[in-house]
């Protein structure tokens, strides 16, 4: 029998999933589709509790269904309960589960391109307070950061996002970040500045050591402005692209039984989609 799964969104035309899942279904040669399924806010409801019956496995879930696919579960993980959004969905028993896969990638991502970013120092600094920061956030914490540094333009924001966790998160004014990279580990932008249209981001660089890895969530393009400030500093970085890939890898081994890689064959397969679009 055919295994089955899905990106649901609205609209779901520009994702990606179904290339990198394509991908590994190819390479492990597995008897599975991976489709795009558009579903309407109002639809999602009556489209989950007939995933089973339609012969799917489970589903990634994206804009803007991620806060009520967590709602409509019949179980969620720790991760889904702490970033407060389902982005996996698989059915166990009968039972719709979900979790959220972008803490891990985020984490994975850094564990391959940045060996041993987190064994020196635990401190970061965080810019942007959306959900994306949130899943940064739980992933700092589960790594056992213990000096965080959050800054938003918007500082309510981020004093709302500190809040859902049980943690010391020092907040940092928008207008005070250059100041905040000395004896940082890691700097992370979760912010869409520096994103193909947007305004690039702003950060000075220069308070920052040698040895601090910088990250960007920003793929397109994938060296933005602050990785390359980063670079010509002779910091460590690492691009976004590898956080789309590697949180992907939990959610078709829940459904295709196989823990997939993320290798330098499936970066230029999704690289080259990039820049044809
Ligand atoms: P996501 O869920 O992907 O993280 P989001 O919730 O739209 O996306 O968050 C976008 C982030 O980029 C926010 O931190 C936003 O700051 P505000 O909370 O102040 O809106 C930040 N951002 C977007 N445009 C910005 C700009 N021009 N200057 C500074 N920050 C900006």
């Amino acid at each position: 029998m055919t295994a089955r799964a899905c990106v649901i969104g609205w609209p779901i035309g520009h994702s990606r999933s179904p290339l990198i899942h394509g991908h590994w279904l190819d390479k492990h040669g597995i008897n599975g589709t991976y489709t795009k399924q558009e579903v309407a806010p109002e639809e999602l409801e009556n489209f989950l509790a007939k995933m089973q019956a339609q012969g799917f496995a489970g589903a990634n879930v994206t804009v803007p269904h991620k806060e009520q696919a967590l709602a409509l579960a019949d179980h969620a993980d720790d991760a889904a309960l702490a970033i407060g959004a389902a982005n996996t969905l698989w059915i166990e028993n009968g039972k719709l589960r979900a979790s959220n896969t972008d803490a891990y990638g985020f984490l994975k991502n850094l564990d391959q391109e940045a060996p041993g970013w987190d064994e020196t120092r635990k401190s970061a600094l965080v810019l942007g307070a959306g959900g994306a920061a949130r899943a940064v956030l739980f992933g700092l914490l589960d790594r056992s950061f213990d000096d965080i540094r959050l800054t938003n333009r918007t500082r309510s924001r981020a004093e709302a996002l500190a809040s859902h966790f049980d943690a010391p998160i020092h907040i940092v004014d928008w207008e005070q970040r250059n100041t905040q990279v000395a004896g940082c580990g890691l700097i992370v932008n979760t912010t869409s500045l520096g994103m193909t249209g947007s305004p690039p981001l702003e950060l000075d660089l220069s308070g920052a050591d040698a040895t601090t890895v910088v990250t960007d969530l920003v793929y397109v393009p994938l060296k933005t402005s602050l990785l390359e400030q980063a670079e010509s500093m002779g910091m460590r970085t690492v691009d976004g692209l590898g956080m789309l890939l590697h949180q992907a890898g939990p959610g078709f081994e829940k459904w295709f039984g196989v823990r997939p890689e993320v290798t330098a064959d499936l970066r230029n397969l999704v690289v080259a989609d990039l820049l044809d679009t």
